[in-house]
């Protein structure tokens, strides 16, 4: 089922979510599908499970190629449960972000170039990955849902914000974000 996702403005994006403590449940299993059927509705290439109001530390992204992100390289689909990240080094990188939550707007947004992340999958098996480039980035915006955080909240230079469709005029008008 294709659900809602909740704009910026709704107190439900700012809180911090909570611990998945079971796995491998229907009620999660389904919970999963209904996030990769909205993402998928959106073009998004990553969803958090705030943002269609459940409060719970679950993430899914990934992609084989993206129309929001034309240039972005594929980046495994992936679930990922109560996620732990680490930064590999100080380097950060600026790249332009959008967010399903925000819809029509872009902003440069400084992220960690290279980072650990670990959690579980819906099995509860454990997940590891060591990243770089536009899969770090897609973590770090994903994860930052889980704590209340959007990405205008970490825009450095609000000259470097506004439309998309004003910063990207090249860009597919019939994109919904
Ligand atoms: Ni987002």
């Amino acid at each position: 089922m294709i659900h809602q996702i909740l704009k910026m403005g709704d107190a439900k994006l700012l809180r911090v979510a909570e611990p998945v403590t079971q796995f491998n449940t229907p009620e999660l299993t389904e919970l999963i599908a209904d996030m990769f059927e909205t993402m998928a509705a959106a073009n998004g290439a990553g969803l958090a499970a705030p943002q269609i109001g459940v409060n719970l530390q679950l993430v899914i992204f990934g992609f084989k190629s993206n129309p929001r992100y034309p240039d972005a390289p594929t980046v495994p689909e992936t679930v990922l449960l109560n996620p732990v990240l680490t930064p590999l080094s100080e380097d950060m990188d600026e790249a332009w972000e959008g967010c399903l939550s925000v819809p029509g707007l872009r902003g440069l947004v400084p992220r960690w170039s290279k980072l650990r992340y670990e959690g579980v999958d819906q099995f509860g098996q454990p997940i590891s990955r060591e990243v770089d480039g536009f899969h770090a980035r897609v973590v770090q915006h994903e994860c930052d849902h889980l704590n209340g955080v959007l990405y205008p909240m970490r825009i450095r230079d609000l000259t470097q914000f506004g439309y998309t469709e004003v910063l990207f005029p090249e860009m597919d008008p019939n994109e919904d974000d």
